[in-house]
Order: structure tokens, then sequence, then C-alpha cells
């Protein structure tokens, strides 16, 4: 693999392309407007609590993911998205199984998240398993889903 190792965005360009990313993957198909595909959460900088995790091929970002603690021994995975040029490709795997790498670090025994239907098999290629039914979001139907690191 030529592409860079799994980091946060660095530069003011680099975030831009990471929010982009984030917002032509996940929220530009069901016709929402940017600023939809951030959080309050995503103001939140110096701290261990949440980590951003990007993948580049050169200069061009290609997949993208975040995970929040939200307490002790619990964490989040959300904005999972690879370009879709790059999909099946491994890339996906490459983000998550750092955010898992950070959490299991930073004392995280769970990870929770909600995931959309189209997205089950591959949390589940990664020990997730569907714990129950998430919010419908955008019409898309999402399954809850955990994995215990
Ligand atoms: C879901 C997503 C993050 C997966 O990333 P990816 O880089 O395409 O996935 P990987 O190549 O690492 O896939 C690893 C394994 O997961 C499974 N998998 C991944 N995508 C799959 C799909 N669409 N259908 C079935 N299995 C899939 C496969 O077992 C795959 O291994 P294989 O290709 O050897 O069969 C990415 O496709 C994506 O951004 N999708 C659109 C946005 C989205 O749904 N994000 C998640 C929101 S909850």
């Amino acid at each position: 693999m030529n592409e860079q190792a799994v980091r946060p965005p660095a530069t003011p360009d680099e975030w831009k392309q990471y929010f982009d990313l984030r917002w032509r993957v996940l929220r530009a198909a069901g016709g929402q407007p940017r600023g939809s595909e951030r959080d309050t959460l995503d103001d939140v900088v110096g701290t261990l609590s949440i980590v951003h995790a990007a993948l580049w091929a050169g200069e061009q970002i290609i997949a993208v993911g975040r995970l929040h603690r939200r307490s002790a021994t619990m964490a989040q995975i959300r904005y999972m998205a690879v370009s879709p040029d790059r999909a099946r490709q491994g890339w996906g795997s490459e983000i998550i199984k750092y955010l898992h790498q950070r959490a299991h670090a930073g004392g995280t025994s769970t990870i929770e998240l909600d995931a959309r239907e189209s997205a089950v098999k591959f949390y589940e290629r990664h020990g997730y398993r569907v714990i129950g039914d998430a919010p419908t979001k955008w019409e898309i139907c999402h399954r809850r889903m955990a994995v215990d690191l």
C-alpha cells in the first residue's frame, strides 16, 4: 500500500477535505446541506476523548472516521466514510482498526455505533454484533451495533 498511515487531519486544507468527504459520502445523496456532516464534538480540541482518523492517497483524502468517548469504558464511532472510487479496497478497515487501537489504549472496552443497513456486514467483519434497532435517519434504516475490544 502506497497510501500514508492513518492519522488526524493536520492542516486547514486537510480539515476541509475531511469534512468534505463526510458530506459527499454521508449527506449529499440525501440532500442534506453542508454543515449537517458535523456535530458539536467536532469543535472540541485538545482532548483525548475524541479521535479523528483519515487516510490520504498523496494529497487526496480517501477515508475518514471518528471516535468519541462516552464514559470511562465506552466509546462511539461515527462518520465512517470511504471515497466511492476506493470502496472495498480495505481503507475503511484501516480506519476502524486505528480507532479500535486508540480506543483500547485509552481504556475503552466497548464501542457502540449506529450502522446503516448497508454497512452492517462491514462492521460484523470487525467483530460487531447487532444489539437492537437505531433511529431511522434521512430515511435510512440503522442498526445499533457493539463490539467488545
Ligand atoms: C462502509 C464503508 C465504511 C466500508 O469501507 P470499505 O473500505 O469499503 O470496506 P473494506 O474494503 O475495508 O471492507 C472490509 C470487509 O467488509 C465487508 N464489506 C464492506 N463493504 C461491504 C458491502 N457494501 N457489502 C457487504 N460487505 C461489505 C466485506 O466483508 C469486506 O471484505 P471483502 O471486500 O474482502 O469481502 C464504506 O464502504 C463506506 O463509506 N460506505 C458508504 C458510507 C457508509 O455507509 N458509512 C457507514 C455509515 S454507518
